[in-house]
């Protein structure tokens, strides 16, 4: 059996950046709208007595030849353990054989797809001359989302809230002074999200932090902290002023911040829904005016993971990066 590829985190860290994800995940994207990125059922279940969520993201990328899976989840406990709450592995086989080709971190992984593809949805639906964004939640995912607005639009202030201070600093700290956008620490979820032409929601609780009524026309909002049953982070009135764009539709009416705008009848779970790929690939329209408010529903993809794993494995074979390993 072929040798399989075994590529560590900070390995990751150096091959993916936002520079190669956003192209790459741009293309998936389509492909996927296009029916030529396969995505099996999610498996995300809760872990009973370690208050975790334990997943798998599996699917099958037909231009790439790839097919693999990322396991792992969200340990709400892990913080006090030294970890981050995400852990997760990918894992890659070639699809012609079911021979395992990779195993690699999928932490860095989660964090930079992530980033990517709201650095996609963000230049697809934000005001072009968006300067000012609130982020709500500024754990691992609030610090890569603002990495990732600022990477496609004119940033200048983030106004960052969390209820742990010390997460907002380490927010702060990703952007040295002078050297980009101002971070200010906003006293409350709604001071931060006063004025702001963007905002990304990433506290994946059950109750929600941001509220139709401080959301004024013109703003785009990324969400990305719901991809469970049951979690919540949007005040679902939202969804009645919103133009709505998903990730997927299933993914996004059953685990994502719209499921709750199903419940309450706001949003009927039969459509008709705007996709970020029908968007990307420009079959639908993304914003319209610039009074619209729109609102991007990411809930997480497979594919996202495997695009990521595809690129890591042949920009580690240019540069000699990573090891061998014989499973057999
Ligand atoms: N959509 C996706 O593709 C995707 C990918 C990765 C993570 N996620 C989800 O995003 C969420 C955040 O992930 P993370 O890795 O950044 O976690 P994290 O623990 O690093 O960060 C979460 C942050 O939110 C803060 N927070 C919690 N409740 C809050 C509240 N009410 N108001 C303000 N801040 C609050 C926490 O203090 C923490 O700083 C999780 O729910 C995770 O499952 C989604």
């Amino acid at each position: 059996m072929p040798d399989i590829l075994i590529l560590n985190r900070s390995e990751l860290q150096e091959l993916l950046t936002l520079e190669v994800m956003v192209p790459a995940l741009e293309k998936a994207f389509i492909a996927f709208a296009d029916g030529r990125t396969l995505a099996y059922p999610v498996v995300r279940e809760e872990v009973r007595g370690h208050r975790g969520i334990f997943g798998i993201k599996s699917g099958y990328l037909l231009d790439d030849q790839c097919i693999g899976l990322k396991a792992g989840g969200f340990w709400l406990d892990n913080k006090a353990k030294g970890l981050t709450a995400h852990q997760s592995t990918t894992l890659l086989f070639d699809p012609a054989t079911g021979v395992p080709t990779a195993l690699m971190d999928g932490n860095h992984i989660t964090t930079v797809r992530t980033a990517a593809v709201g650095a996609l949805a963000a230049r697809a639906l934000a005001r072009p001359e968006s300067t000012v964004a609130a982020i709500l939640g500024c754990g691992v995912q609030g610090t890569a989302q603002a990495q990732a607005l600022c990477h496609v639009l004119p940033i200048r202030e983030i106004r960052a809230f969390d209820l742990v201070a010390e997460n907002v600093a380490a927010l702060s700290a990703a952007f040295p002074t002078g050297a980009g956008p101002e971070v200010i620490a906003a006293a409350s979820a709604e001071a931060a999200v006063s004025g702001a032409d963007v905002i990304v929601t990433a506290a994946g609780g059950r109750a929600p932090v941001l509220f139709s009524d401080w959301v004024r026309p013109g703003v785009h909002v990324n969400a990305f902290g719901t991809d469970t049953r049951g979690k919540i982070e949007i005040e679902t009135e939202l969804f009645k002023r919103a133009t709505l764009v998903v990730d997927d539709v299933i993914q996004a009416t059953t685990i994502g911040e719209t499921q709750a705008a199903v419940s309450a009848d706001i949003v009927r779970s039969d459509g008709p829904f705007t996709t970020l790929g029908e968007v990307l690939a420009g079959r639908k329209p993304g914003r319209e005016r610039a009074d619209e408010i729109t609102l991007f529903d990411a809930t997480g993809l497979a594919f996202q993971d495997l695009v990521a794993g595809s690129l890591a494995i042949s920009l580690a074979r240019d540069r000699g990066l990573g090891r061998f390993v014989t499973l057999s």
